[in-house]
């Protein structure tokens, strides 16, 4: 028999890329092979996003026009996983008759299984979520072939998945489960695997970090493991260049990690921590558990350690209640902070949250909201702008991501994109060179290679 070929889209966060990693080669030597084109595909997995409403809207108008797909071929199989899976479940077929599967978050490791079953059975929908849970291990496989861009130097690696925060506008503790953190030695194992094939940086990846090992690790040593011990060991692995994290919640991290930007030579000044809101009364209502100045505070201890870090954010401008007032207090704390760059979201009422019972009169008219918005953005770009300035004459080692006749391009430790003029002699993928920036743009560097 031939083998089918899949097609994976994902959409969301980096969570969802690695699913999407972990459903494919689930899915290989299973008599699927990956294909790149949708309308060519046996079988089409939509890996989802529901953080906002607008993720959501994306999902259900491409399986919209997947139904042409079906009619024109009744053997395609369309599945929907993530996080819109984990939270419609059942309601995405009533709405969508042509969905085969229905897979929710803790369930993509069994993707192969109940494909059969909804061959056997008609739709399938799988949803269930456990509270306790082991992780399971999926090594890199060896037979994967190297891609010729950047992946293959830069990878991520769950270390936890859930999240226990509740914050009121967020549907992640819902679409993702309880708060669950992976072994420390499958982690260990899955860097040292990744390195051995030729990755030089890794992203420890998960909702909140910092939180990792409060819920179900145990350190061998001192019975107690917590996400600074993790890094150390991570970056004791011979071979590794970079190593970075993703995300945290402020109110989790403590000075014990602080110090590791002091400590570990290989991690990368750069920090994702997001705020939300300048606000006091509005972080309370966003049950966020810090106020303003806990977090102004953190930044200062941050930079005492670490005095170059490259801190980003995440900023929800319109949360139910939102005066001026509050979001003024915003734009200062972008003054204050002065961030290297921040993601900035209108907020976005998602069914099931605290914040979407709370009374429909708070909610910020649609204009306001884009209003702030384009405020906060036009500010913060000025900024990311003077910011970037700041490497103009100065040395950077880059790692090298992408060569090509048209140019050079590679990253900072700081995260920073730097493009290059094209050499006479290419330098390879994933090799480290020294370069003097000369020009900075909003989002990107641009450099020498010295
Ligand atoms: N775990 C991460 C956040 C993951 S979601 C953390 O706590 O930092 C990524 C970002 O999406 C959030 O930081 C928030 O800014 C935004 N977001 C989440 N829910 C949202 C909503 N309902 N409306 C608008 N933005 C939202
Ligand atoms: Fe959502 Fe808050 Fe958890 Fe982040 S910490 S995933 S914003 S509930
Ligand atoms: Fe979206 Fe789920 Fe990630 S809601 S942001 S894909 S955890």
């Amino acid at each position: 028999m031939s083998e089918k070929v899949f097609y994976i889209k994902t959409f969301g966060c980096q969570m969802n890329e690695r699913d999407s990693e972990i459903i494919a080669q689930s899915l290989a030597g299973k008599g699927y092979i990956e294909g790149m084109d949708l309308d060519d595909a046996d079988l089409v997995i939509l890996n989802t996003c529901s953080i906002r409403a607008k993720a959501e809207q994306k999902v259900m108008s491409l399986l919209g026009y997947l139904r042409k797909n079906k009619r024109a071929n009744p053997a395609l199989k369309i599945c929907v996983a993530g996080c819109v899976a984990q939270q419609e479940g059942d309601r995405i077929i009533d709405r969508m008759s042509h969905v085969d599967l229905v897979i929710g978050t803790q369930n993509i490791y069994n993707i192969a299984e109940l494909l059969v079953k909804a061959d056997r059975e008609g739709s399938v929908v799988a949803t269930d979520l456990k509270d306790q849970y082991d992780i399971p291990n999926l090594l890199p496989s060896s037979d994967s072939d190297p891609d010729q861009n950047n992946t293959l130097f830069r990878k991520f690696v769950t270390i936890m998945q859930g999240c226990n925060n509740y914050c009121t506008y967020c549907v992640v503790p819902y679409t993702r489960g309880r708060e669950v953190s992976r072994k420390h030695n499958d982690i260990t194992d899955e860097v040292k695997a990744l390195v051995n094939e030729g990755v030089k940086e890794i992203t420890l990846l998960g909702q909140n970090v910092n939180s990792y090992g409060k819920t179900n690790e145990v350190h061998p040593a001192n019975n107690k493991y917590s996400f600074s011990d993790l890094l150390h060991d991570v970056a004791e692995i011979q071979g590794l260049k970079r190593l970075r994290f993703t995300t945290s919640n402020p109110k989790d991290l403590t000075e014990e990690l602080m110090v590791c930007f002091r400590d570990i030579d290989i991690l990368c000044p750069q920090f994702h921590l997001p705020v939300q809101a300048g606000s006091d009364s509005v972080l309370k209502r966003m049950n966020r558990k810090y106020s303003v100045a806990d977090y102004l505070d953190k930044v200062d201890k941050l930079r005492e350690f670490c005095p170059d870090i490259a801190l980003t954010t995440d900023i929800i401008v319109g949360f139910p209640g939102e005066t001026e007032d509050d979001f003024a207090g915003t734009m200062q704390l972008l003054e204050t902070v002065r961030y290297h760059g921040s993601f900035s979201f209108k907020y976005s009422d998602r069914p099931g949250t605290r914040a979407s019972t709370f009374d429909k009169k708070l909610q910020i008219e649609e204009s306001v909201k884009s209003r702030r918005l384009s405020r906060f953005q036009a500010r913060q770009d000025e900024i990311s702008l003077e910011r970037n300035r700041e490497y103009i004459g100065k040395i950077k080692n880059v790692m090298i991501e992408e060569c090509s006749e048209k140019g050079v391009r590679g990253r900072t430790d700081t995260n920073h994109i730097v493009h290059l003029p094209c050499p006479t002699k290419l330098p390879v993928p994933g090799s480290f060179i020294d370069v003097k920036i000369v020009h900075a743009g909003n989002h990107s560097l641009r450099g020498e290679i010295v």
